[in-house]
C-alpha cells in the first residue's frame, strides 16, 4: 500500500521516522477496543509533522506509541512497526528505549507539571536528566541547565534555578519543559497540545519558543486541535478520525484541496476572523464510541457523501498526488 514503505524508505539517509501499521487496542473493564488502527506515516529529518483530530480520535496514543509509553495494562501495542532512525523500535530492550527517551526523542505535553516533579528545584531537576545521558560535570551540568533557562526566556534563570514547580506560573513551567525537552538536542520532538494551558499571547511565543530551538535538522510531531497552529508550524498534515488517519498531505493541499469529506468538515469549522481561536467542533454528528466503531469508514454515519460501500467497507488510501492521500470511496476510480 502507498502509506507504507518499503525497507529502502525507512533507511534511507533523509527518513526518520516510520510508523507502520501501528495499532494499539485498551482493554477496559467495559470491554476491549481499538484506539490507534493500522496508522501508518512517516517523518523525514528536519520535517515538521502536524497530527490534528478532534478529541478521543487516538492522537495521544499514536504519540505515545513511538517511544514506548503507551501505559501497558490497560494498552497494549498489538501490531505494527516502528522505525527510529533506521533502528526497530519495537525490538529495543529497556536500557536501549531509556536512552532514546529524552535523549533522541522528547516530548513537550500539554500538562507541565505532568513533567516536573512537584519535590524537587528545578536546578536539580534539569541536571540530573542531563547528567543521566551526557558525561559532564555537575558543576558543567549546573551551568548548561541556567544558560537554557536564559535561552527560553525565564527571567532570573539563575535565581530560578533554586525554585520549586509550584513557586512558578504556569507559563514559566511551560518554558521550563521546553528547556528540557530541548537541551538534549533532541532528533524527533513530540508536541502534544504545548500550549493547551496558556493563554493566546503566552502560546504565541511558546511556539516560537520550540521553533526557534530545536535543531535545524530536528523533527517534530505536533498535536493540536488548533489548525491555524498547524498552518504556522508544519509542512505536512496528518489527519485523523475515530482511531485511523483518513488524510495526509502538504499543508498547502491539506488546506486548499482538502479530499476526504472529515477534513473537508473540519476546514469549514473554522471560523472566518483571523486571530481567533480555531477549535474543531462544528461537524453535524457525534464521533461513535471506540466500542461501537462501523464495520466500514468511521465517518460514515456524518458524511453527507456516504455511499452504501461506506457502509461495510474501510477505504484504503487513494493517492492524490504530490504525495497527497485520502481514504475515501469519493476518490475510488478517478
Ligand atoms: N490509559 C487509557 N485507558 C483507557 N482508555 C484510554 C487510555 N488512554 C486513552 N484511552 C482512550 O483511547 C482513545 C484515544 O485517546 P487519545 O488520548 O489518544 O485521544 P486524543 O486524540 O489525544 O484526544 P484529545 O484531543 O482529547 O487529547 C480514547 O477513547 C481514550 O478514551
Ligand atoms: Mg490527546
Amino acid at each position: 500500500m502507498h502509506m507504507t514503505d518499503d525497507k529502502t524508505e525507512i533507511q534511507s539517509e533523509d527518513r526518520l521516522l516510520t510508523v507502520r501499521d501501528l495499532t494499539v487496542n485498551f482493554t477496559t473493564d467495559d470491554g476491549t477496543f481499538t484506539a490507534a488502527d493500522g496508522i501508518s506515516f512517516h517523518i523525514d529529518k528536519g520535517e515538521n509533522v502536524g497530527l490534528v483530530g478532534e478529541s478521543g480520535c487516538g492522537k495521544t496514543v499514536t504519540a505515545l506509541s513511538i517511544p514506548r509509553l503507551i501505559p501497558s495494562p490497560p494498552g497494549n501495542i498489538d501490531s505494527g512497526e516502528i522505525w527510529f532512525d533506521g533502528r526497530n523500535i519495537m525490538s529495543m530492550n529497556p536500557e536501549q528505549m531509556m536512552d532514546i527517551r529524552g535523549r533522541a526523542i522528547s516530548m513537550i505535553f500539554q500538562e507541565p507539571l505532568s513533567a516536573l516533579s512537584p519535590l524537587h528545584r528545578i536546578g536539580r531537576q534539569m541536571t540530573e536528566t542531563l547528567l543521566l545521558h551526557q558525561d559532564i560535570s555537575k558543576k558543567e551540568a549546573w551551568q548548561f541547565a541556567e544558560q537554557w533557562l536564559h535561552k527560553v526566556g525565564l527571567p532570573d534563570a539563575s535565581d530560578r534555578m533554586f525554585a520549586y514547580p509550584f513557586q512558578l506560573s504556569g507559563g514559566m513551567q511551560q518554558r521550563i519543559m521546553i528547556a528540557m525537552a530541548l537541551m538534549l538536542a533532541p532528533q524527533l520532538v513530540i508536541a502534544d497540545e504545548p500550549t493547551t494551558a496558556l493563554d493566546v499571547t503566552t502560546q504565541a511565543q511558546v511556539f516560537e519558543l520550540i521553533k526557534a530551538m530545536k535543531k535545524k535538522d530536528a523533527s517534530m510531531l505536533l498535536i493540536t486541535h488548533d489548525m491555524g497552529v498547524v498552518w504556522e508550524m508544519c509542512e505536512r498534515i496528518l489527519v485523523m478520525y475515530a482511531s485511523r488517519i483518513v488524510e495526509s498531505g502538504s499543508r498547502e493541499d491539506i488546506f486548499s484541496n482538502p479530499k476526504h469529506p472529515y477534513t473537508i468538515g473540519l476546514l469549514s469549522a473554522i471560523p472566518k476572523l483571523s486571530g481567533e481561536r480555531t477549535e474543531l467542533k462544528d461537524i453535524p454528528g457525534q464521533v461513535p464510541s471506540p466500542f461501537d466503531y462501523p464495520k466500514g469508514c468511521h465517518f460514515e454515519k456524518r458524511c453527507p457523501f456516504s455511499i452504501e460501500r461506506c457502509k461495510t467497507e474501510n477505504p484504503s488510501f487513494y493517492a492524490c498526488g504530490n504525495g497527497h492521500h485520502a481514504a475515501c470511496f469519493l476518490l475510488a476510480d478517478k
